[in-house]
């Protein structure tokens, strides 16, 4: 397998290498740097509505981690990194959540995470479907609160049940990108698995938001 040309993308120049040798060998996975707890560890809490609320609690731990906030930004500008600095550079996504027709998203976001060797960025992230979350679906500079609020809402959620938010908590491509970020990025703590656990159980206990 021969690595493909590198490609100078626009005014940015971000140099990367597509090739598939690369990309696959980046991520070995293991356990997770930052657990989080089990379902299991919540029985103690005999209520099941505060149960529910801390369920949700220990799940906003990934939901309010960079990988996730950094696309569902408050304005339609994305943002990059573990502090969340803007995106460079400036991207401002249109209705569709592409982009600009003449500067989309997968201009320089492939269908997987590719090495750079531009200073500085050690990977550019990646999936098929690499866009920004919808104006309405906004979580920075929300309380998780207001943001589990948000979730069972369907005029903000794309009108989603909260079976239908399980099931994309536990197999959505993109939620799960948060877990393998590519070369440079940290990962979102636990386990897309331990994570859409913890969501099931909230739902099962009648989804209770936290009140602070
Ligand atoms: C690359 C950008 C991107 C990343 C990263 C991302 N999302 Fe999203 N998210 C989207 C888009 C786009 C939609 C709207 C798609 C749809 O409604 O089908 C969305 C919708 C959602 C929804 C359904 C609507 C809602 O807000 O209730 C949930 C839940 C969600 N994302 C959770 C997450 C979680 C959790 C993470 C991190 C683990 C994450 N997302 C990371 C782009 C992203
Ligand atoms: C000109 C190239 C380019 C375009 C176009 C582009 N991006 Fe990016 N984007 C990058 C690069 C490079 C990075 C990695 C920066 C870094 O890690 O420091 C990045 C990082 C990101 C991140 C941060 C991931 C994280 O958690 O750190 C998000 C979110 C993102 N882009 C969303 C988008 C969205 C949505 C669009 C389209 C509306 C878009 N980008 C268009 C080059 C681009």
């Amino acid at each position: 397998m021969s690595m493909s040309p590198s490609m100078a993308l626009g005014a940015a120049a971000f140099v990367f290498a597509a090739s598939a040798a690369w990309s696959a060998g980046i991520s070995a996975p293991g356990a997770p740097e930052r657990p989080l707890r089990s379902v299991a560890s919540f029985e103690g809490i005999r209520n099941q509505a505060e149960r529910s609320a801390a369920l949700f609690t220990e799940a906003g731990k990934v939901i309010q981690s960079p990988r996730c906030l950094n696309c569902h930004p408050a304005t339609r500008t994305p943002t990059q990194g573990d502090d969340m600095r803007q995106h460079v550079p400036l991207m401002v996504a249109n209705d569709g959540n592409h982009g600009p027709k003449g500067l989309p998203c997968a201009a320089c976001h492939g269908s997987d995470n590719a090495r750079t060797f531009a200073a500085g960025i050690a990977s550019v992230p990646g999936n098929a479907h690499w866009q920004l979350a919808p104006i309405e679906m906004a979580w920075q500079g929300l309380t998780l609160p207001q943001i589990c609020a948000q979730l069972k809402d369907p005029r903000r959620n794309g009108s989603r049940s909260l079976d239908q938010i399980v099931t994309h908590m536990n197999t959505d491509h993109l939620v799960g990108w948060a877990w393998d970020p590519g070369e440079g990025r940290t990962k979102a703590p636990g386990t897309q698995k331990d994570f859409g656990a913890l969501i099931e159980a909230w739902v099962k206990t009648g989804a209770h938001c936290p009140t602070a």
